[in-house]
């Protein structure tokens, strides 16, 4: 259920792009260099374009109207930024609550936007009586059932899923090295397969997506989560479960280059295992960025748009989803505030729903000609 963009609105945003990228690129070429030289963007049909979307928050899109209307104006699609993790569906054992996710759904239907799922196996966002999961038959039992609940509720409504989310430690050694969690204790590695299949099961035509982060730098590190996790989709892949495609997070670091050829060669990887590509939680975090604005959004721009650059050059992405629209609305301050107190500039529009020009450099990349 996608969205058609409306004519008149890409139009205007062609015309904004081709205008904010002329200027943006001669005031910023020190900051932008590369991919901004503004060239004529060729017009694209709406049916060419990669989708982009954004991470949201029921709670905003109730209480905060222009946050709403900007995510309508500028989005194809959605994705639940906590809304349909275990700790909001399921925060008592037993027991299902899907207020805020049906929320985020009737959202959807209304503005014709399509929907993610995000996620269904992760070590993280789940509710504390995980904790007394104590055996392997209560570990699937309850994984599957999970599973089996939340799909079938949204079948045919979300055709794509982040079936398992960050399956790899931070370090890895291997596809072994996998991040602890109450699924890797009862399950071991079988976690990954079981929810793939019963994902499948539920609903045979989702897309089923593995989505990991820090696979985009340069650095040893990097390249190793690279290469654990191809020997993770490999082993997947030559046990027959079900996967359909990679989800890049794509939270990007001012101070981490990217590693063009690394990714290149990852990508490459995927495409033989004829896995899809979606860019699935862009956003760059901008606290070791300088304090002045108008530098600091060029800068953003340029660590996104030299990421998707690399990923564009091999690679069709399937969607580009930031994760979230609006600084007003970002996890970046949880984890990464800035020395200097301001406030972290990490999405596309700022606090006061300004366009930036890291929306700008998107709209420049779902535009490339497929
Ligand atoms: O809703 C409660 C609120 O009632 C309570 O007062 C408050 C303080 O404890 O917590 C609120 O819940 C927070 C929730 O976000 C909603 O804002 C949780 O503590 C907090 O842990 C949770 O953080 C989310 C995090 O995932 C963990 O689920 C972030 O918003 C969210 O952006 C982040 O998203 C992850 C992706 O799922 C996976 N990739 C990385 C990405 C960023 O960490």
């Amino acid at each position: 259920m996608t969205k058609p963009t409306h004519s008149r609105r890409e139009f205007v945003a062609a015309t904004a792009t081709a205008a904010a990228l002329g200027v943006f690129g001669t005031a910023g070429l020190s900051a932008v260099s590369a991919f901004a030289t503004p060239q004529p963007q060729p017009f694209v049909p709406a049916a060419g374009l990669i989708p982009y979307g954004s991470a949201v928050r029921a709670g905003a899109l109730e209480s905060d109207p222009a946050y709403r209307e900007a995510i309508v104006a500028n989005c194809q699609m959605v994705v639940a930024e906590g809304e349909m993790k275990w700790a909001d569906i399921r925060p008592a054992r037993g027991e299902y609550r899907f207020e805020k996710a049906d929320a985020i759904i009737d959202f959807a239907r209304q503005n014709r936007l399509e929907v993610r799922g995000h996620t269904l196996a992760w070590y993280g966002g789940l509710p504390d009586w995980t904790n007394e999961i104590s055996s392997r038959a209560e570990a699937e039992r309850e994984l599957v059932d999970h599973i089996k609940t939340v799909v079938s509720r949204y079948r045919g409504v979300i055709p794509s899923w982040d079936v398992v989310n960050e399956p790899l430690v931070d370090f890895p050694e291997s596809a072994a090295s996998l991040r602890p969690s109450v699924w890797t204790r009862q399950l071991g590695p079988d976690y990954l397969s079981i929810a793939l299949r019963t994902t499948a099961a539920v609903d045979p035509a989702a897309r089923l997506v593995l989505n990991e982060y820090d696979v985009e730098f340069k650095g040893p590190r990097f390249a190793a989560r690279r290469k654990a996790l191809l020997q993770l989709l490999r082993s997947l892949r030559d046990k027959d479960v079900p996967l359909h495609g990679v989800g890049l997070q794509a939270h990007l670091f001012a101070d981490r280059d990217i590693d063009r050829d690394g990714l290149q060669a990852f990508l490459n990887e995927l495409a033989a295992l004829r896995l899809d590509v979606l860019i699935t939680e862009l956003d760059v975090v901008d606290y070791e960025l300088p304090g002045k604005v108008s530098e600091r959004d060029a800068l953003v721009a340029r660590k996104a748009g030299e990421f998707l650059q690399a990923v564009c050059d091999v690679v069709r992405p399937k969607a580009i989803l930031t994760w979230g629209l609006s600084d007003r609305y970002t996890w970046v301050p949880i984890y990464f505030k800035r020395p200097d107190g301001m406030p972290n500039r990490p999405l596309p529009f700022d606090a006061d729903l300004k366009r930036k020009p890291l929306f700008d450099v998107i709209e420049q990349f779902r535009r490339r000609p497929a």
